[in-house]
């Protein structure tokens, strides 16, 4: 195979790949603890990351726990490589090293290669986006999310998102009595992989990430099989990682 597989869970996801009609899916032993769990994931998910990058991508990634493990096992490049990294979006949340700009600028590092931030929270006022796209390099940024060649993406559930992102009790309570179950770069969407919701914010719009040519989703735990069925309706050439968990919950609830 074209990927390196760190271990041998071929057979489920060959199973999953029926089952979710998704391309390639490699599926990683689940940990005791959930932090044994997103290492696995880091892991394989890093190795695939790897193979994938050829000269000048333009790299997107998102924040998250699952995707900081992956920044944590991509192997540190001593040549020059001629990529450029970007986070896919603003930031959120309190934890910086899980930020999508934090671990932006750590795989730049890892991988020797250019950085491109977006210093500015994921959610903004009409006004505020208007001061930042006045500033060249600010705009230059912005208009770079709209060329990515790779996305490492991670996938949420979308009451633990609405929570993490401190959307109000009422907000919330709408867009989950519209079936959300998923949340991926900012927007929220059903089961059958519909949006309901999407936060006016900087980063990747829904349109872009569907013509961006290698996608990476990573995600992990029982508790995420719904999220990720969902997710995956999105776009069937994308390449999933997920763990065996996660894999035994799609299959029975597909
Ligand atoms: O906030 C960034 C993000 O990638 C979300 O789009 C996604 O839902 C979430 O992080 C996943 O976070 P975690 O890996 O911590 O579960």
């Amino acid at each position: 195979s074209f990927y390196r597989e760190i271990n041998s869970q071929r057979s489920l996801g060959i199973e999953i790949e029926k089952l979710l009609g998704v391309k390639k899916v490699f599926v990683v032993e689940s940990g005791i603890e959930h932090s044994e769990t997103v290492k696995n994931l880091g892991a394989q998910a890093a190795s695939i990351f790897e193979t994938i990058i050829s000269e000048g991508d333009l790299i997107g990634v998102t924040g998250g726990e699952t995707i900081y493990c992956v920044s944590e096992s991509i192997t540190s490049k001593v040549d020059r490589l001629d990529v450029t990294v970007i986070p896919a979006r603003g930031s959120v949340g309190s934890q910086a090293r899980f930020q999508a700009n934090t671990i932006a600028s750590r795989i730049a590092n890892k991988l020797n290669a250019k950085l491109q931030l977006l210093p500015i929270p994921e959610t903004v006022s009409k006004q505020a986006m208007e001061i930042f796209l006045s500033d060249s390099e600010m705009r230059e940024a912005y208009e770079m999310l709209k060329s990515l060649d790779v996305l490492l993406f991670g996938i949420g559930r979308a009451d633990v998102m609405l929570a993490r992102r401190g959307i109000n009790e009422e907000k919330s309570s709408e867009v989950l009595n519209c079936g959300a179950v998923s949340e991926a770069f900012g927007n929220y969407f059903n089961l059958k992989g519909e949006r309901v919701y999407s936060q006016e914010s900087v980063g990747i719009s829904l349109d872009k990430f569907l013509s961006i040519p290698k996608i990476i989703g990573v995600a992990g735990g029982v508790e995420k099989a719904q999220a990720i069925i969902s997710i995956s309706t999105l776009r069937p050439d994308m390449v999933l990682v997920i763990d065996e968990s996660a894999a035994h919950e799609i299959i029975k609830e597909v």
